[in-house]
């Protein structure tokens, strides 16, 4: 019979800092209700000291993953490690984590797709498991966004929006006949790169990092809110009507939605367009902030942990981000 690769265990970590609105708008020109009535934001979490990297927060994710998973950390034999913030430019933040979890000698491969960069490992653990390449891929979602936003007037329409956290599921072969992951749909389209960046520090320029770019901001994102506002409410629904007519599926037989964090009012608005009823779509984000690729897997955990998402449950996972990229994939928990 087909190998069929499934979602074995996740596991979340969020920083002890929580940082409300409120907090924002005493370092900078900023509202609760600002915040809150465009994003549904109430609160993200923050790391506590500077020196904490997305690989250390990945540490506690990974290993309550790998135990619900009834697995032993040494029975990883591959790390999927997405981020837009790793530690550091290179080496790649999976190659730290590895380190830090005893796990020598183990593949580690930094997956550099944002907001889609779960779904983009989550497809690639799916091959490998499949293929028979690896048994037990981790895939780990984990973000340091507070020491990269600027916090004052020039930078809050982003840095109001993110926070830090990991998220990490263990993937392997299904255990039961009915579950697995189904289908996965990916996509990626740079005529949007410019309209959320980051442009310096940059290879392409020489040097790369010049006092002049310091003070213009350039080593801060840059977003164009209403383009990707735009692009979220377009591609997400697109990409899970696309996953549900390759798989034949009916909306109602989906269980669970776990759309990517970015903003409460783009997933209500994704749910209303494709007629999603409220109760079948999770979101966590009023209490995290975007954790960019940490966000499903905390947000699938979430839900799992509410009781939201039981064994042999269908879980539609959809995601939009930089690049600009998006995806979906529909799985039996
Ligand atoms: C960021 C976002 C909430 C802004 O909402 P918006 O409807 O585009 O913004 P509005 O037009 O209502 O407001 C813009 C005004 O608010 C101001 N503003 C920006 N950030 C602010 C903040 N944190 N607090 C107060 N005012 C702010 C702007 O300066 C602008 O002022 P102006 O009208 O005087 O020029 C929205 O565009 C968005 O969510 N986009 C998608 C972002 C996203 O998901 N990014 C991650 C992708 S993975």
């Amino acid at each position: 019979m087909e190998r069929r690769a499934a979602i074995l265990g996740t596991g979340h970590y969020l920083p002890t800092k929580v940082v409300t609105n409120d907090d924002l708008a005493q370092i900078m020109p900023t509202t609760h209700e600002w915040i809150h009535q465009r994003t549904g934001i109430r609160e993200r979490r923050f790391i506590e000291e500077s020196g904490i990297g997305a690989s250390d927060l990945a540490i506690p994710a990974v290993k309550m993953a790998v135990e619900q998973a009834g697995r032993e950390l040494k029975d990883v034999d591959a790390v999927l490690f997405a981020t837009l913030s790793p530690d550091h430019q290179f080496p790649g933040a999976g190659c730290l984590l590895i380190h830090k979890l005893g796990l020598p000698g183990v593949p580690a491969l930094d997956v550099r797709n944002q907001c889609s960069g779960f779904l983009y490992s989550l497809s690639v653990a799916d091959a490998w498991v499949r293929a028979g390449v690896y048994k037990n891929v981790l895939v780990v979602g984990s973000e340091v966004h507070s020491t990269g936003v600027e916090f004052n007037e020039r930078g809050r329409d982003v840095a109001v929006l993110f926070g830090d956290g990991a998220g990490a599921a263990l993937i392997g072969e299904a255990t039961r006949p009915e579950q697995g992951i189904r289908a996965l749909e990916l996509h990626a389209d740079g005529s949007g790169a410019y309209d959320l960046w980051l442009e310096a520090p940059a290879s392409k320029f020489n040097p790369r990092l010049t006092h002049e770019m310091l003070d213009a901001g350039k080593h801060y994102p840059h977003m164009n809110g209403k383009k990707v506002f735009k692009h979220a409410v377009t591609r997400m629904p697109q990409a899970i009507m696309e996953g549900m007519i390759a798989n034949g599926l009916k909306l109602d037989d989906v269980d669970m939605v776990i759309p990517h964090q970015a903003n409460l009012r783009i997933n209500q608005f994704v749910a209303k367009m494709i007629g999603l009823p409220e109760h079948k779509m999770h979101n966590n984000i009023q209490k995290t902030g975007n954790t960019t690729a940490a966000t499903i897997p905390i947000c699938m955990h979430d839900a799992i942990g509410l009781g939201k998402i039981k064994p042999g449950d269908l879980v539609c996972l959809v995601a939009f981000g930089a690049g600009l990229t998006w995806g979906s994939a529909f799985l039996r928990y």
